[in-house]
């Protein structure tokens, strides 16, 4: 449920999203609805220097033991796991305590997943400080870590107590963080209302204007939460919210892998590419929608460096991805009016077409 923060009797309902003017007065409100004893603070060297400006209005988060882990996706591995449960053990957490996640993506991933395991689970809330996490990473309940060059490969559903999103932290977020939160919130047009994609695509517009980013954001955390009720542990309809992340994970983890590392958001913004591409081969897809998501592509987005050389370990990480189902790579692809249909088989031969079709857009 997406509310405000005035009211935060919503915060007993695990999994709960607020949005709030000031995320230290609103997880203020909300701790005090939940009985515990101590507080411990998971973020990264990044985010920091700024949690006193950002947890201002609660005393009782800004004096918690901090955990500060190293920015990153190339740190969210078990190793930064094992000193988030020292910094637990240090800050002699029990089952009635809170771990409070302030950070993107990998902080919220993997302190969730840390505070998930800890004693059998202990709660924890999330606070987003990117726009990726806000509109995915951090609702929905995905919690883990990548291992073995394969993303978000070990992990748990574990629901957080609460997501506070407020967006003023975005306002200060580098250009790559912002366009890479933002291909999720586009991904969320796609699975959930075509309808509005056109209007999404003008990332200028609404990238400038605070009340429409609120707008897209609050769609995006809507359909998605729609999306998690209904199939909280993914074993159907939930798997539409893998829109684009087929080939995107398998950028994502290829570049990684090379010291190259890009952005998740960029990599799905690619992934959705590839995807829009196999759906109009495959399921029936029009082609008119793809001529505006590639100008929408290559204009905020860089080029990948991705030869035809690459195919074959691609393709390898698209056959390791845990989401797949029977023969083939299982991709969520678009059908003729532009609807989701999750678990579409897709050949070697097809992902090889498409990867020729994606580097020539
Ligand atoms: N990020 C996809 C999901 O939460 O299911």
């Amino acid at each position: 449920m997406l509310t405000d923060c005035a009211d935060i009797s919503v915060s007993s309902q695990p999994g709960a999203v607020v949005f709030a003017d000031s995320l230290g007065a609103s997880l203020a409100a909300i701790l005090r609805h939940l009985d515990h004893d101590h507080l411990a603070l998971v973020t990264d060297n990044n985010v920091a220097p700024l949690a006193d400006k950002l947890l201002s209005g609660s005393s009782s988060a800004l004096s918690a033991p901090r955990v500060v882990i190293p920015a990153g996706e190339e740190n969210k591995d078990i190793k930064t796991l094992e000193e988030v449960w020292q910094g637990f053990e240090a800050a002699s957490l029990t089952r009635r305590s809170i771990v409070i996640n302030l950070g993107g993506g990998v902080v919220t991933d993997l302190g969730g997943f840390a505070a998930a395991c800890y004693k059998r689970g202990i709660r924890f809330i999330n606070l987003p400080t990117t726009l990726l996490a806000a509109a995915d990473a951090s609702v929905g309940g995905k919690t883990g870590i990548d291992f073995c060059g394969l993303k978000n490969e070990i992990g748990v559903f574990a629901l957080p107590q609460a997501t506070i999103v407020s967006t003023s932290p975005f306002a200060t977020l580098p250009d790559r963080e912002f366009y890479s939160g933002y291909a999720e919130i586009v991904k969320m047009g796609y699975v959930a209302d075509f309808s509005r994609v056109g209007a999404m695509l003008d990332i200028d517009r609404i990238k400038n204007d605070p009340a429409a980013l609120k707008e897209v954001l609050s769609f995006a955390i809507e359909a998605k939460q729609a999306i998690v009720d209904a199939d909280p542990k993914e074993q159907g309809l939930r798997r539409v919210l893998n829109f684009g992340h087929t080939a995107g994970h398998a950028f994502e983890s290829l570049l990684l892998s090379r010291g190259k590392g890009i952005t998740h958001g960029c990599a799905v913004a690619h992934g959705i590419l590839v995807a829009l591409i196999l759906g109009h081969v495959i399921c029936g897809m029009p082609s008119a929608p793809i001529s505006p998501y590639v100008s929408f592509l290559r204009e905020n987005y860089p080029r990948l460096p991705i030869g035809c050389k690459d195919y074959p370990e691609l393709i390898t990480l698209m056959h390791n991805d845990k989401k797949n189902r029977g023969k083939g790579v299982s991709f969520v692809l678009l059908n003729e009016g532009m609807h989701p249909l999750e678990s579409i088989a897709v050949s070697d031969g097809q992902l090889t077409d498409a990867l020729d079709l994606y580097r020539d857009c």
